[in-house]
């Protein structure tokens, strides 16, 4: 048998033009409502004194939802600083144009990416003294100050210079020349857990041990430099956390980490995942739905299939755990969800249709699904939730 050749070439340019051309709420998608981003980072800012300042996490792609719309919104909102976890994700808020101080909250150990970050006007995270000569030895190279952070350890046992060394070591660093302490701080490990509000609490005792490091190192007040140790939990604690600055994350995207909370404002999520239905089909009972027939119809049923999967970034093992919302209504998904699709319950529907959308996290009419539904029902954590979705879900901006 012969293989028909073509002389046609194949045109990635053209290829790449037909997939634009797809409507993007063709098949699953996430809408980003920057508007809810907005008031949020403005109700977190009415709980902080005037001169604090709020640092918006856009890591991860700003937490799923395109660090880029989040940081208009929240800089929109009132933040003044964005973090970011590397130096890429550095890079490209730049290149979208935005100006505010950016500061790396992951760390950077070359001098390489130590003069990237130090080109593109981002902040490194500094926790040793090596690192801090280094950034001395390119600021003198291009003969200007590199703006760095300091952050030292007061029990998260990942970045940060040792608390019971800092002090002599932050004499050292203050002769350097060339560097210029933009920010000292610190991070909580269990400000979400147990009981943060208790003064025996590892959150709690964190905040003691960074506070008296602060008053032994004895700092200039003139040098401006921002103070900074709350997350989202930690700046909903109370204002003891704020100190110059808080940084945060979950709670401007929508969600509160408190399990008690005591809150007295809405905060509004960011994200909808929503999804087509792109068949339907009714069963008999006794017929095994999906892979491992672990969903057998216990009478006629009529399913719908939506095409979204654990490829898209929805946890395999939330298989027969969620519901989705179709017209205020909830329905349960059934059998395991597969890499690209999943199986819904529509029984005793009428109004669902082939091209139908479904609400799998956020509001309709009354019917809310949160991630912190999703993280209990999968043992995980929101934030696990949120940087599952994968790009294959087209991000959406809605105002
Ligand atoms: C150093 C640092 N600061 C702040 C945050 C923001 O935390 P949250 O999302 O709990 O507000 C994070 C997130 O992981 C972080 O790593």
């Amino acid at each position: 048998m012969q293989i028909r050749q073509t002389n046609k070439k194949f045109n990635f340019q053209k290829d790449t033009t037909f997939e634009q051309d797809i409507d993007p709420k063709q098949r699953a998608w996430i809408e980003v409502r920057g508007k809810a981003l907005e008031t949020n980072v403005r109700q977190l800012r009415s709980k902080l004194r005037k001169d604090c300042q709020f640092m918006a996490v856009v890591k991860a792609d700003g937490y799923g939802h395109d660090a880029k719309v989040v940081s208009e919104y929240a800089i929109k909102g009132g933040a003044s600083q964005l973090g970011v976890a590397t130096l890429n994700e550095g890079i490209r808020l730049r290149s979208c144009g935005v100006k505010v101080p950016i500061l790396i909250l992951g760390n950077l150990y070359t001098k390489r990416d130590l003069i990237i970050s130090f080109e593109n006007d981002l902040m490194p995270t500094i926790s040793s003294i090596g690192e801090c000569l280094i950034c001395n030895n390119i600021g003198k190279h291009f003969g200007s100050k590199f703006y760095l952070h300091l952050k030292v350890d007061t029990g998260m046992s990942r970045l940060g210079f040792e608390c019971s060394k800092f002090v002599q070591q932050f004499e050292k660093i203050k002769s350097f020349e060339n560097i210029s302490i933009a920010g000292i701080y610190s991070h909580l490990s269990s400000a979400d857990e147990i009981n943060p509000f208790d003064s025996k609490s590892v959150t709690q005792l964190q905040r003691k041990k960074f506070q008296e490091l602060l008053k032994k190192i004895n700092l200039d007040k003139n040098q401006n430099i921002k103070i900074h140790l709350a997350n989202s939990a930690g700046m909903l604690l109370n204002q003891d956390f704020h100190f110059d600055m808080v940084r945060i994350g979950l709670s401007m995207y929508g969600y509160s980490p408190l399990i008690k909370s005591e809150e007295n404002f809405t905060l509004k999520p960011a994200l909808f995942l929503k999804v087509k239905v792109s068949f339907i089909r009714i069963i008999d009972k006794g017929v095994s739905v999906s892979y491992g027939g672990k969903f057998v119809s216990t009478k006629k049923t009529k399913l719908a299939v939506l095409s979204i999967g654990y490829a898209d970034g929805v946890l395999r093992n939330l298989s027969g755990k969620i519901n989705v919302i179709h017209n205020s209504k909830l329905y349960p998904q059934v059998g395991s969800i597969t890499m690209d699709q999943m199986m819904v319950d529509i029984t005793g529907s009428n109004d669902i249709q082939v091209g139908s959308t479904m609400v799998l996290l956020g509001s309709e009419g009354d019917k809310t699904i949160s991630p912190l539904h999703w993280a209990k029902e999968s043992n995980t954590i929101p934030w696990e939730i949120l940087c599952s979705f994968k790009n294959r879900l087209p991000r959406v901006q809605v105002d």
